[in-house]
């Protein structure tokens, strides 16, 4: 009798304690789960927790976000939305039209935002006008990355067209080497075939089909080598492709299993969460073409009651876009900071090639939206564009066939 009375008065001023002393207090819904996504997503908790914040963690597995994206809307529909979501692209406006997001402005005003971010991404973080995510960095989804030693001792240089590619893929399949390493995802499909579709259509044309969605462009001859060159590409991967994740992809070209794996640049967080060092174990080119795919993370906040989570809300978004957090997040995770003026001598080759790279697409017109990473339509388009791209990759359709069914497809998606 004593004790419980004992245990109760204790339990009382413990929680009014941790009441008197509650702060900031984030519950985060994000997909970094791999190597380099964790220790990434790791310094933000870090930085969060330095400045009183608690954060209670909602990894969703599954690279590309679908599974945490089917998460976040079984959450917002029981009415229990996380705090503070992984979200980018449309999906912004999207959650933005439900009614369902908080406004952050008064964070990026007193932050002067607008003053250091470049107005393409800003552009992306404004719903109606008001501050409604903030960006964390930008990857760039174009990419080549191989094992430097497999392509030395087979006599192969980084491949600059893509017909080079698929040279260099026969002449390593014939050695006994997997050319490509890919793991049959339809996200992965679609970041292969972006990337694909990039180089083929151009810069101009890939604005036309994955932007505008014009129908002359999807059912265009140019539509048709796109196909034909993912057949070829089908015909690079190993048998065991299926639904393997894409780190484990990028596993096989660090230990010399695969050659090449074409993967936006968070396959480097993996390379260098795995100690590999950029230019000797492994080695970055832009695919083939002219142009630079841009995939942008950012976080929106769910509005939530309770001055704590509003706290927590502003102190996130405040450090997400803060200097440190930029570089020390971007050098973890592969990608280049959002904002313009974090210096980057402590970045790698690969990044200074993505900020190059970035300003001169800018300038040229050639900075476009990924559409296989959610930057560049609404989820039920990108959708229907990508169940085409995946059963084309999966079974013997004929490219003819592929293009005729993107077509219906978009046309249908409205
Ligand atoms: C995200 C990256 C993430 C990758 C793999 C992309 O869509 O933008 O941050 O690392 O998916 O999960």
């Amino acid at each position: 009798m004593k004790f419980t009375a004992i245990a109760a008065i204790s339990s009382i001023a413990l929680s009014s304690a941790t009441s008197a002393i509650a702060g900031p207090e984030a519950e985060v819904l994000h997909w970094w789960t791999s190597g380099g996504e964790a220790k990434s997503v790791a310094v933000l908790q870090k930085e969060f927790a330095d400045n009183g914040g608690t954060w209670t963690d909602m990894p969703v597995a599954g690279g590309g976000g679908d599974a945490a994206m089917a998460a976040l809307r079984a959450r917002v529909l029981s009415g229990n939305a996380p705090t503070a979501v992984q979200l980018k692209g449309p999906a912004i406006q999207e959650w933005y039209e439900e009614g369902v997001l908080a406004d952050i402005s008064s964070v990026a005003e007193a932050q002067g935002w607008s003053a250091v971010l470049p107005a393409s991404i800003a552009g992306h973080m404004k719903c109606e006008g008001s501050w409604c995510a903030a960006p964390v960095n930008v990857h760039r989804v174009d990419w080549i990355w191989a094992n430097a030693s497999v392509l030395e001792a087979n006599g192969i240089d980084m491949p600059s067209t893509w017909d080079e590619f698929n040279a260099a893929a026969e002449k390593l399949q014939a050695a006994g080497i997997i050319p490509l390493a890919h793991g049959g995802q339809a996200w992965q499909d679609a970041t292969v075939f972006e990337a694909v579709a990039l180089g083929i259509l151009g810069a101009n044309g890939f604005h036309k089909a994955f932007v505008e969605l014009d129908e002359e462009t999807l059912t265009s001859d140019a539509m048709v080598a796109v196909f034909d060159q993912m057949r070829k590409m089908r015909g690079y991967v190993d048998p065991n492709f299926s639904g393997r994740d894409w780190n484990l992809a990028t596993a096989m070209v660090m230990n010399g299993e695969a050659a090449f794996q074409i993967m936006g640049d968070w396959a480097k967080g993996e390379f260098m969460a795995a100690g590999k060092v950029t230019g000797e174990d492994f080695l970055c080119l832009s695919t083939p073409g002219e142009g630079f795919l841009y995939n942008v993370d950012s976080f929106a906040m769910f509005a939530v009651d309770g001055e704590d989570k509003t706290q927590g809300q502003n102190l996130l978004a405040e450090l997400i876009v803060g200097q440190n957090f930029q570089k020390v997040f971007n050098l973890n995770k592969g990608s280049i900071p959002a904002r313009t003026d974090v210096a980057l001598d402590e970045f790698d080759t690969c990044a200074h090639i993505s900020a190059a790279d970035m300003s001169a697409s800018s300038l040229s017109g050639s900075l476009l939206p990924s559409y296989a990473h959610g930057m560049a339509l609404r989820g039920a388009q990108s959708g229907a564009i990508t169940d085409v791209v995946t059963a084309h990759f999966n079974s013997d359709m004929s490219s003819a066939e592929a293009v005729a069914q993107l077509a219906k497809a978009v046309a249908n998606s409205y």
